[in-house]
């Protein structure tokens, strides 16, 4: 892909921040998704790729736009997967919280990962301790192995994982080891960023989350030099179906980085919406507004953190039309 195209794909997820930024904290996830949503696809219709979604808002018959096997793009040359999550953090945007972010990634047709919408065990870490993680070994084995690789103790580790119940055993098993525990409300894809990003003082990402989010954020460590894991989690033989119908033989087999991004060339671009451990949220004064992105080419590994000044006067286009709820 030319790299000229990480300066559009940076665009258009900054168009769904700008449009669904003015919705935080008003309890309104659904609004702020749609916002995000309508703006990101319409910032596509200036992008020159034939791209198809392979991760997006759900199948064609869920969702109205950005849906599994959607065309996006002006239909030029190249062809590519586009994998798509206009608003992650949802409740973080609603709450005001932080780390809501705007991502997508983008490869050469065949290049990702076709996920479901269902779950998946993950383990990540950045660069330093990329091989050295298993995801089939116990955390206290990962947690050994990763300190060493990053000549830490196991006790001045930070691990990330989303507060939810079904990770109480590994959220006691980690205390018990004596490591720093950071626990999320919502948002992993930022979170499994934050290993492989200097001073976010994250070190490694266990549990359970969201498929989509597991190959959003492998195409973004992919880029930084980290390591991504992840095994989906079927729930029912319907879920294990669709899992095959997307080419995966064995759908609970462990998905290394080569399963989750198949080709050497991904692109990965994120605006951040509320302010976060590596991106300001976006920021609005009169006619103009500010966005802050980071955006990766893993053929090269140049990583562009990009401060932007928007005109809002002058970008209708991007911000009147495509979030009325604003107004
Ligand atoms: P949404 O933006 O779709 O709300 O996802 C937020 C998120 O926290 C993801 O980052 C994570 O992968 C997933 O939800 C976890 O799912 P659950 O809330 O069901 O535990």
């Amino acid at each position: 892909m030319e790299r000229e195209l990480a300066l559009e794909f940076v665009r258009v997820t900054e168009a769904a921040a700008l449009a669904t930024g003015r919705l935080m904290g008003r309890g309104d996830k659904m609004a702020a998704d749609n916002a995000a949503v309508v703006a990101m696809r319409r910032a596509f219709d200036t992008v020159y790729i034939d791209g198809v979604v392979v991760i997006g808002e759900g199948e064609m018959d869920e969702a109205p736009m950005l849906y599994i096997g959607e065309k996006v793009g002006a239909g030029t040359p190249p062809q590519v997967d586009v994998a798509v999550d206009p608003l992650e953090g949802t409740n973080l945007v609603a709450k005001g919280l932080p780390n809501a972010l705007s991502v997508l990634a983008v490869a050469p047709r065949n290049g990702l990962l076709h996920a479901p919408d269902i779950y998946m065990d993950k383990i990540a870490v950045g660069p330093r301790a990329a091989g050295h993680i298993d995801l089939n070994a116990p955390v206290e084995e990962n947690m050994r192995r990763a300190a060493a690789a990053l000549h830490k103790k196991v006790e001045d580790m930070v691990a990330i994982i989303l507060d939810r119940p079904r990770h109480e055993q590994i959220i006691r098993e980690l205390r018990r080891l004596g490591a720093r525990v950071k626990l999320i409300s919502d948002g992993d894809v930022s979170a499994a960023l934050a290993t492989a990003i200097d001073d976010t003082g994250v070190d490694i990402l266990f549990g359970i989350g969201g498929a989509p989010e597991g190959v959003l954020a492998a195409a973004a460590l992919k880029c930084l030099g980290g390591e991504m894991q992840g095994r989906l989690v079927p729930e029912d033989e319907e879920d294990r179906v669709r899992i095959r119908a997307m080419g995966l033989a064995d759908p609970e087999q462990l998905l290394t980085m080569e399963d989750l991004i198949r080709d050497d060339d991904v692109i990965f671009s994120a605006t951040g919406i509320t302010d976060g451990d590596f991106l300001q949220g976006v920021r609005y004064a009169g006619n103009c507004a500010t966005t802050h992105s980071v955006v990766m080419r893993s053929t090269t590994g140049t990583v562009r953190f990009i401060k932007a000044t928007h005109r809002l006067d002058l970008k209708p286009y991007y911000v009147a039309r495509s979030c009325p709820i604003s107004k």
